[in-house]
């Protein structure tokens, strides 16, 4: 058997030091050669539904930086488009997605989900061919409940109003929508592990400001639902689940509940909080401040020592609280990395 690498073993609930380490939107405007390429291609979309294009740029960090997990480049968008809603996205205003308003308008339709989906397996085993066996591969995909937002509002928001709306007005139509999804989402997810990524990640990017039962109702049970279908097509499937900005108790009840292998927590979370609160068979991953990366030099150091100490001991996946912005400089990744590495 081949040996398993850092992240899957970290998964498994071991201890790995120094711990595995990869950075969320590691892929992107940050790094120079993203930003030729992008210049070069013209679109976004293009680049993640060209599968020799979305190869190239999920391997260009690992060639910098030797991360030990690759993150297939794609978006959690890919799943309303496999449904047949318009995705586009523009520049310095974000994705715009047609409206939905109703389930009955998705398309179900197996040759559009192949047309659609098909460029992001066939990456997938195509990096998985080209990666070194240390460094493990991710696919991933929006939840249900921040796919749902994004699908009704027809873009991002500060606030998922017409989500909200939706599903207090009318709970059987928006049960209804969540169901879709999470059947859409575990199919997406299969077929990423099938190509050939070794664990998945689950993005909750909205799961912040809902009341508990609805959180409950709308992350919880929609993620748990996933996780188990994606199980039983999988056995030992190894997943990584995110919602992002929930409170302390929504993390834990998310960490105790959905059967996740691993939660992924924002930057506000107090690790000490998470070491003492949430279940020790469940790895924790996170969560540096975005920003401290763009600042670089001692606070950087800093930051890093304090999340390093605060886990040691505790499986654990050094990561960000969210994506890598634009203006990071990309000396201040290598110094990351390698604060990380030399890590006992
Ligand atoms: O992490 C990685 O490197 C893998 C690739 C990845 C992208 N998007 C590439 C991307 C992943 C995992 C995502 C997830 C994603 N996409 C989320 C969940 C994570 C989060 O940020 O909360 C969300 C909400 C989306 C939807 C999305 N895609 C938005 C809101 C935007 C515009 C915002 C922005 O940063 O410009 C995108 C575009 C996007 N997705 C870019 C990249 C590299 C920027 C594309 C470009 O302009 O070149």
């Amino acid at each position: 058997m081949m040996p398993r690498t850092k992240l899957l073993q970290t998964l498994d609930s071991k201890v790995v030091e120094p711990p595995p380490v990869w950075l969320m939107r590691q892929a992107g405007r940050y790094l120079p050669e993203y930003r030729e390429l992008r210049a070069r291609t013209g679109s976004f979309w293009t680049m993640c539904m060209t599968p020799e294009l979305a190869v190239e740029i999920t391997l260009q960090p690992i060639r910098r930086f030797g991360f030990d997990a690759a993150i297939i480049f794609s978006d959690i968008l890919v799943v309303p488009f496999a449904l047949g809603r318009e995705v586009t996205f523009e520049e310095h205003i974000g994705p715009k997605l047609q409206r939905c308003a109703s389930v009955d308008e998705l398309v179900m339709d197996a040759a559009v989900w192949d047309a659609r989906l098909g460029p992001v397996y066939e990456a997938i085993s195509v990096v998985r061919g080209k990666l070194g066996r240390e460094t493990e591969l991710l696919g991933f995909a929006g939840a249900p409940w921040t796919l749902a937002s994004y699908m009704v509002e027809g873009g991002g928001s500060a606030d998922q109003k017409a989500a909200k709306l939706w599903g207090y007005r009318d709970p059987q139509g928006f049960t209804r929508l969540l169901d879709v999804l999470e059947r859409c989402i575990a199919e997406h997810l299969i077929g990423q592990l099938k190509a050939g990524a070794g664990a998945v990640q689950i993005f909750d990017s909205w799961a912040a400001g809902l009341p508990d039962r609805i959180f409950e109702e709308w992350v919880i049970a929609p993620t748990r639902r996933v996780v188990e279908q994606v199980r039983s097509a999988v056995p030992g499937a190894k997943i990584i689940g995110f919602p992002r900005c929930a409170t302390q108790r929504g993390y834990e009840k998310f960490a105790r509940e959905t059967g996740v292998d691993a939660v992924s927590l924002d930057t506000a979370i107090s690790m000490q909080w998470a070491l003492e609160q949430l279940p020790g068979n469940v790895a924790i991953q996170g969560n540096l401040d975005p920003l401290a990366l763009v600042a670089g030099g001692t606070a950087l150091d800093a930051a890093v020592d304090e999340i390093l100490s605060a886990m040691h001991g505790r499986p654990f996946i050094f990561n960000l609280g969210h994506g890598v912005v634009p203006e990071t400089p990309v000396e201040n990744v290598s110094q990351l990395v390698e604060r990380v590495r030399r890590a006992r």
